[in-house]
């Protein structure tokens, strides 16, 4: 297996091995779990891989998950399809950065998507590595988000263009989650800034420790927040990836961010993504 790292920050691509074989083989995916953990993206070309290897490969990290408003193919649960086409214009919105399903209170652990077709140029998908954007964050900064929680929504993002009644369904059956807008990687011990498209507020700001005078509070907790987000768009923390048909790439849930380009219309794009289930973040 040959390794060549694609940026000083994150993502590396890992040639010479298939993975329908690896998932057979225990120590290639001990290795590929390590690099996992060194690089927070793996990407690999020309993987002619079955759906049904494609899960095989994604379930050695963990049983996978059906997201709630994008389908999954229907032999195969827990692999979601992520098509875009000219024949459904409406549905042509592309995401902003995020980190997969921080609405769940368990948010995965990790994805492994595989592109089945994409267009000739454009289309393609960048990581940014959040643990990076943490440890360069000023010292005062980190002093101040040390406690701070924050809400993470599906009702505000994925809800938002649904009628009324859909949306609050669907904010039902996924109340909001709460997480540390500072988290623990469970495996490597660095501390991530954990705030993303879907966060909404923070819920214990308003403290002494935090709030002088109503301006602190309203606006000053969103305009720390939005700085917080801001820092996923700093180039030195990010990788971009070119898609061909049967490439794949394998991200670090944890400890990332991801943004796809929607710069191709009026072209095809089917991607297919095995989300893992994650745990609760600390
Ligand atoms: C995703 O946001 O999980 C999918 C990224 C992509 O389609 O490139």
């Amino acid at each position: 297996m040959r390794v060549e790292p694609l940026t000083c920050a994150i993502g590396a691509e890992l040639s010479g091995l298939d993975l329908g074989a690896a998932s057979r083989d225990p120590l290639a995916m001990a290795e590929i779990r390590a690099l996992l953990l060194r690089h927070k993206v793996l990407f690999f070309r020309d993987q002619a891989i079955t759906r049904a290897e494609h899960v095989a490969f994604a379930r050695h990290f963990g049983e996978l998950e059906d997201h709630p408003v994008a389908g999954s193919d229907p032999e195969h649960p827990g692999l979601v399809r992520i098509y875009k086409s000219p024949d459904a214009p409406n549905d042509r919105y592309e995401n902003g950065w995020h980190t997969d399903a921080t609405w769940r209170d368990k948010p995965p652990f990790g994805c492994v998507l595989r592109c089945v077709e994409c267009p000739p140029v454009g289309g393609d998908t960048m990581w940014a590595n959040m643990a990076l954007a943490y440890e360069r964050l000023p010292w005062h900064l980190k002093e101040q988000i040390a406690g701070l929680r924050a809400r993470h929504s599906i009702e505000a993002t994925f809800g938002a263009a649904m009628p009324i009644e859909r949306r609050l369904a669907l904010k039902a059956q996924f109340p909001d989650a709460e997480h540390p807008v500072v988290r623990t990687h469970p495996e490597t011990g660095e501390q991530i800034l954990f705030v993303n498209a879907f966060t909404t507020h923070f819920t214990n700001f308003h403290t002494a420790a935090n709030v002088r005078c109503g301006l602190d509070y309203a606006p000053g907790a969103s305009l720390l927040l939005n700085y917080l987000v801001s820092q996923v768009q700093i180039p030195e923390y990010q990788v971009r990836w070119r898609w061909k048909p049967n490439s794949v790439a394998m991200w670090d849930n944890r400890s990332t961010q991801h943004y796809a380009v929607m710069d191709y219309p009026p072209c095809h794009r089917k991607m297919e993504r095995a989300g893992i289930v994650g745990d609760t973040p600390f």
